[in-house]
């Protein structure tokens, strides 16, 4: 009998990332590891500053030219931390896509939401005008955006049609893996909770590996298979997400369980 191969991962290791390029350097993430595998979420919490943007964007080399970084990140077994401009981009979008932090303010003013999907597919697949139209309705009814949207200009939009939008430029050239950051602050409650629902369920069914950064404990809680707590630049707690929220460790992640059961029980 065959031994199940092991699930293809994106496996961050020992990883740091230092802002070089002003007057003063920035640690901005200290000796991070983590993987997340194809089919599974990883949430990433932590409070403003603690540096999971710059964690997010450094996977697929997308911070400012200076920045400097340690450690090391394989993506299906290849070192991807060690590449060039060049060879990244050959990860960027087809093995590895982000949605950025304020993905839905992002959007170039003057192009049709399909506009940016097509140029995506285009740079990255070289797909052609009927390719990217097909490609961009199916990515529309996968993501819950109204067809119509595709031929609106993003201020044409709402708040959540455009954070479906931006997950759906994101999905375009199928990914392995998924960034996410903070895909649903700044929507109302019950959107926030349409477009995660959205977003799991599509990284379920297609099997993608999700790395969700987010303010909110219980949601990361609720949908992650793995959490972390992350505190000025260093994964101060990782572990199943009921171990983390239920007998917290670290002092910051303690604060943050008691504040949540203050919220709840109206304290
Ligand atoms: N381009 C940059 N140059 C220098 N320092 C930066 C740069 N971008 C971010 N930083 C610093 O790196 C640290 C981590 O920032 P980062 O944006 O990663 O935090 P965050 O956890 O995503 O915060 P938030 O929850 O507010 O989005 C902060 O101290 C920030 O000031
Ligand atoms: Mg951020």
């Amino acid at each position: 009998m065959s031994e199940n191969p092991r699930p293809v991962s994106l496996d961050i290791e020992d990883w740091s990332v230092t802002y070089a390029g002003g007057k003063k350097q920035v640690r901005a993430v200290k000796n991070c590891s983590l993987s997340v595998a194809r089919g599974k979420i990883a949430g990433l919490v932590g409070e403003s500053g603690s540096g999971k943007s710059t964690l997010l964007m450094s996977v697929p080399k997308l911070l400012p030219a200076g920045t400097v970084t340690g450690g090391r990140i394989r993506c299906a077994g290849q070192e991807i931390s060690s590449l060039g401009e060049d060879a990244i981009n050959l990860w960027r979008w087809r093995r590895i896509a982000l949605v950025p932090q304020g993905a839905m303010n992002s959007f170039t003013p003057h192009l049709t939401i399909e506009r940016h999907i097509s140029e995506v597919l285009n740079r990255h697949l070289g797909s052609s005008k009927k390719e990217c139209a097909e490609k961009a309705a199916e990515l529309a009814a996968m993501t819950g955006l109204e067809k119509g949207a595709l031929h609106r200009y993003p201020h044409e939009l709402s708040g959540g049609q455009k954070q479906r939008a931006a997950l759906s430029v994101a999905l375009a050239c199928e990914p392995d893996f998924l960034l996410a950051d903070e895909p649903t602050t700044a929507l109302d409650v019950i959107t926030q909770k349409d477009v995660l629902e959205t977003i799991v369920s599509l990284v379920r069914e297609r099997g993608m590996g999700l790395l969700l950064v987010t303010h909110d404990l219980p949601l990361a809680a609720a949908v992650s298979d793995s959490l972390v707590v992350m505190k000025d630049g260093e994964f101060v707690e990782h572990g199943p997400p009921r171990e983390v929220s239920r007998s917290p460790r670290h002092p910051y992640t303690k604060k943050l369980v008691a504040a949540i059961i203050d919220m709840e029980s109206g304290t």
